[in-house]
């Protein structure tokens, strides 16, 4: 029987989950591949966090990727310089790649792809979008016969479990991500993960697969769940709606729109029953329709599940003689049939919660800005009663187009009856 030889680069979070599975169903992945699956180098800073065989062990992670005798290359050591250069090394020597790091393909997957294309080598980046759920394999294979019309994601699990808890509890959200810090739900440093760019990069890689055609990580809007407070989140309830951080690409009339921001959906969404850390990506598809996926979205064991389900398909390939995929990755830049729809031009519902003075006449002066924009009231709420103070004035309103409603935001929070700056959230899935 065959062997195929994979090199593990960074043996921390991820990289013992893969180890792990390796020692726990050896004859079960050896039988799934057709020839003996084994880790051959593992290449490490520090000690491993799991019990590793010392022969394996090294901490010359460019030997590993240079190694003749290795078939694969599993980069799991995170950050985006080193692994840049060991993934690009990797390639140049021929070796077939698996990553979970989604930094590192939102900022530099148009030079890796193109690497791996060049080289034919095959390209696993499945933990890198939503940990355990199959949804690379899903966008790039099992809907290939479809035009997505939208995707919209709840793709970080660390925002997720804050805004749920924020609903649940009524906390503020300070307090809540301490809460999530103490838990080691959320980072010492959780500026990644609450301010969207952790979703933005998810968002780049299944959007450039979905879209056929490679999104620049800096022409997606990015808007994080920072600024959320406790009140909006009640009157989204009262209204009837969730607040998800959602990831969202959608395409209409030939341009695409990509963005990750504070989004008010629908309660009866299937999006919004996905609670705590899950993940869940919904997708429609002209043919296929609604589909929503979800799980487990980070963490040790689901993400190596991803991880070692593209090490087994690549060795399968090997051993098979398969050709390498890489030809059907975003290889060139979003192409000349779909152009991105800049931010100011994309249409949406909005929650306004205007904080006004309360006096006669704010209402038709907030009105009057909206309505010389464009911008009609769906529904409004005004609540309690305060000479001295300001109250909140809430607001839904029909589609709009998003560079009327900026202007028309300027103009209400110049306005002198109003006493803090407007808050506003996009309100999305009411069609779906
Ligand atoms: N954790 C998750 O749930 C999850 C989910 C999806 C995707 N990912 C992605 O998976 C990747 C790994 O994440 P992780 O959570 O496993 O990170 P981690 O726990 O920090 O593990 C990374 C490991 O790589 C080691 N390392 C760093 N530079 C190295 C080098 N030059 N040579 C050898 N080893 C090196 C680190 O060593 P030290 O121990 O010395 O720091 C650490 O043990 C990241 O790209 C991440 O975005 C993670």
């Amino acid at each position: 029987m065959r062997t195929i030889n994979v090199g593990l680069l960074g043996c921390g979070t991820v990289g013992s989950g893969v180890v792990k599975l390796f020692q726990e169903h050896p004859d079960l992945l050896d039988r799934r591949v057709g020839a003996k699956l084994r880790i051959r180098k593992v290449a490490v800073r520090s000690a491993p966090r799991v019990p590793v065989d010392a022969k394996l062990l090294t901490k010359e992670a460019m030997e590993v990727v240079r190694d003749p005798q290795i078939d694969i290359i599993v980069e799991l050591i995170g950050g985006t310089d080193v692994a840049k250069a060991l993934c690009l090394e990797a390639v140049a020597n021929g070796k077939h790649l698996v990553t979970a790091n989604k930094a590192l393909l939102a900022e530099h997957g148009l030079e890796i792809y193109r690497a791996a294309a060049e080289k034919r080598v095959d390209l696993g980046f499945e933990a890198s979008v939503c940990g355990a759920i199959p949804i690379i394999r899903s966008v790039k294979e099992g809907l290939v016969a479809n035009r997505i019309l939208s995707i919209m994601g709840i793709v970080n699990g660390t925002t997720n479990y804050i805004l749920t808890k924020m609903t649940e509890s009524s906390q503020a959200f300070a307090s809540v991500l301490a809460e999530a810090q103490a838990k080691g739900y959320a980072e010492a440093d959780p500026t990644l993960d609450v301010g969207g760019g952790d979703a933005a990069h998810k968002l780049q890689i299944l959007a450039s697969l979905a879209y056929g055609g490679y999104i620049r990580f800096s022409d997606i809007y990015i808007e994080g769940i920072q600024k959320i407070e406790a009140v909006d989140i009640a009157f989204a309830r009262e209204l009837g709606y969730r607040i998800k951080l959602l990831a969202i690409a959608k395409q209409e009339q030939g341009e695409l729109e990509v963005r990750v921001h504070p989004t008010m959906i629908p309660e009866a969404h299937l999006l919004a029953s996905v609670g705590g850390v899950y993940n869940a990506v919904h997708i429609r598809g002209d043919s296929c329709g609604s589909l929503m996926f979800s799980g487990r979205g980070a963490g040790q064991m689901p993400t190596a599940s991803s991880v070692v389900a593209d090490i087994v398909e690549i060795a399968h390939n090997i051993v098979f003689h398969r050709p390498s995929h890489a030809s059907l990755l975003p290889t060139s830049a979003v192409g000349s049939e779909i152009t991105l729809r800049p931010m100011e031009r994309i249409t949406s519902g909005y929650y306004l919660r205007v904080m006004a003075m309360d006096k006669p006449g704010v209402l038709s002066k907030v009105s009057g800005v909206l309505g010389e924009h464009n911008i009609s009231i769906a529904s409004m709420i005004q609540k309690g009663r305060d000479e001295a103070a300001a109250v909140p004035i809430v607001m839904l309103t029909h589609q709009a187009v998003e560079g009327d409603m900026r202007r028309a935001l300027q103009k209400i929070n110049a306005l002198d009856v109003i006493a803090q700056e407007t808050m506003c959230i996009r309100v999305e899935g009411v069609e779906d």
